[in-house]
């Protein structure tokens, strides 16, 4: 049976390599906004009697959800014998719980909507945090596909005598796996969030370590004020400038900017969110999942 590769607008990239990789040919889709606001997609190659894999990244979902609902559900009713959807971010992870009363618990919701209609999901290190995996939420089976290892050949290629600090409780997952794959030194903190644009993050100790390049690295950055605060901290400490690593580079508004603008050295993604900071490529390991 034959694999057709599509993808949503903004994974260009990241579906060329896959395209690349793979030698599944790459489908194309249109997608047009009509006057009103609604949307229409056309599927334009054939996929009668195919596997089709779809590459969307989740972020900024709302604005994606509907089309990408559209898009599954005709490639279907033109003959597609099974949907793969490749969301290397996937949103509505982190409201896993009713923090206040009255409050939506999306993370479910989300996963009941999309495990309606694909077969199949592939991500990477979504923020799993209350729950423990997917299949807790998601209906339909899913492959989680951890960048630890990518992200700490990166590090031992690039970094001289780094020292790994993960900016709240919830980075220590990937921090402390990051640190062992690269045998390096690693610093978990505590953070408290205050609102959307508020957070404390607790003080380093670093004395030990001022011959070390800080790296830190959190799952997402979005706002970018976790990795904010805990860059004023060691720049009060004389550390020397820091680089940055997200997992998945959100940056929402002007956080990118905002971040640079503290005197970071760097501020590095992965490919799960096209971005100009994407410098550790996860095509590899997500071509062999889709193989
Ligand atoms: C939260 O639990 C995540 O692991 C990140 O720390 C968080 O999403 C970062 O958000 P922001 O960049 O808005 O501080």
């Amino acid at each position: 049976m034959r694999t057709i590769l599509f993808y949503f607008p903004g994974n260009e990239k990241l579906a060329q390599s896959l395209a690349e990789q793979t030698n599944f040919p790459l489908g194309k889709l249109e997608i047009r906004k009509f006057p009103d606001g609604e949307t229409l997609v056309k599927i334009l190659s054939d996929v009668q009697g195919q596997r089709v894999v779809i590459v969307c990244s989740l972020d900024r979902p709302d604005d994606k959800f509907l089309p990408l609902y559209f898009i599954c559900k005709t490639l279907k009713e033109l003959g597609a014998s099974h949907v793969t959807l490749v969301a290397p971010y996937l949103a509505y992870m982190r409201q896993d719980k009713r923090f206040h009363e009255g409050e939506a618990v999306t993370s479910d919701a989300f996963a009941i909507l999309l495990s309606g209609f694909i077969d199949r999901l592939i991500t990477v290190d979504p923020h799993l945090h209350r729950h423990h995996s997917l299949s807790e939420i998601y209906s339909v089976p899913t492959t989680v596909l951890p960048a630890a290892e990518v992200i700490a050949e990166w590090i031992k290629v690039n970094i001289q005598k780094p020292l790994l600090i993960g900016p709240d409780e919830e980075s220590g997952q990937w921090v402390k796996e990051v640190a062992k794959l690269a045998n390096v030194p690693f610093e978990i903190l505590l953070k408290n969030r205050k609102g959307d644009n508020e957070v404390e993050v607790s003080v380093p100790h670093v004395d030990q370590y001022h011959d070390c390049t800080p790296v830190l690295i959190d799952d997402i950055i979005s706002t970018a004020h976790t990795m904010m605060e805990t860059v004023k901290h060691l720049l009060i400490f004389d550390m020397q400038a820091p680089v940055c690593i997200g997992v998945h580079g959100v940056f929402a508004g002007n956080a990118f900017s905002n971040l640079k603008n503290t005197g970071v050295k760097e501020i590095i993604s992965c490919n799960t969110i096209e971005h100009a900071s994407n410098k550790i490529d996860l095509s590899g390991l997500i071509s062999q999942s889709i193989e």
